[in-house]
């Protein structure tokens, strides 16, 4: 039963960062974990890979993609009829590198999409859904010191990948986190801009240990504590995963 459990879905669930911070969550039986997933048959691989470690908290999976409304709205309409309501939303998915050819108008639209329209509709849409937790409702954007102007602009920051779609991309989103901290900073609503560091996973190809990436755990489990409530103080801040910060 997930009703009285704290119920955390997490976008882009089936892989690296997203993965990992659904399989941390799970080592506590007072938390319900929605991973979610573009593709249904990755999802199911990643749902049934959580459920072998039989841990104490508990997971499902369900499908999104995010670069389209009406998936965003079917989610939303499940998670409703499931569970009523929802604790904590994890805006992890992104899209962060792109096939040789690919046009920089699609690039850019495409970050655009996948990195900053999905997250702000899904934060539009699960509004009324977070309104209804019976506990602090928290909302996480994973974003990256990509995204950082302050950053990009110093010079003797030589190892800060220079793509500009997902700079960009990321940029827009610090910004959309910002916003929403001052849209809801009367209410019990928490947001957080949080970026993971470098690591390995499938963002890209240079997310590699062979490049310095570190391993996803490190990037995942500072999290635990922003949902756990320990870091409310610094919402509206942007957040390392060193316990630091990243200029704006
Ligand atoms: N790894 C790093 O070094 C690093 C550093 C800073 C910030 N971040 C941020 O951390 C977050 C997680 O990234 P990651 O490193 O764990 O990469 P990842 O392994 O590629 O995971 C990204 C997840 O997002 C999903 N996704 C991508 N586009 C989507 C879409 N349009 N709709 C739905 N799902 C979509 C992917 O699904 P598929 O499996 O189907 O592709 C995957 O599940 C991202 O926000 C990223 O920008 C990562």
């Amino acid at each position: 039963m997930s009703s009285d459990k704290v119920i955390v879905l997490i976008t882009g669930g089936n892989s690296g960062i997203g993965y990992s911070l659904a399989e941390q969550l799970l080592a506590d039986k007072t938390k319900h974990v929605i991973i979610t997933s573009r593709s249904i048959e990755k999802g199911d691989t990643a749902l049934k890979a959580l459920q072998e470690l039989k841990q104490p908290g508990s997971v499902e999976m369900m499908q999104l993609q995010l670069t389209d409304p009406d998936s965003i709205a079917a989610l939303a309409e499940e998670v409703q009829e499931k569970h009523g309501r929802l604790d904590a939303l994890v805006n992890n998915a992104a899209q962060g590198a792109f096939p040789e050819g690919t046009s920089t108008f699609e690039q850019m639209q495409t970050s655009f999409a996948a990195n900053v329209s999905g997250p702000a509709v899904m934060v539009e849409t699960f509004k009324p859904l977070l309104d209804k937790s019976t506990t602090t409702p928290r909302i996480i954007n994973v974003t990256s010191g990509a995204g950082s102007l302050a950053t990009r602009t110093d010079l003797t920051k030589t190892d800060l990948p220079l793509v500009p779609p997902y700079n960009c991309s990321k940029a827009a989103l610090n910004m959309l986190g910002a916003c929403d901290f001052v849209k809801y900073k009367d209410e019990k609503l928490k947001v957080f801009t949080y970026c993971p560091g470098y690591r390995v996973s499938n963002l890209s190809q240079f997310n590699k240990a062979e490049y310095g990436a570190k391993p996803v755990e490190g990037g995942a489990s500072p999290m635990l504590d922003i949902l756990n409530g320990q870091k409310d103080g610094e919402a509206g801040t942007f957040m390392n995963s060193e316990g630091g910060h990243w200029p704006w």
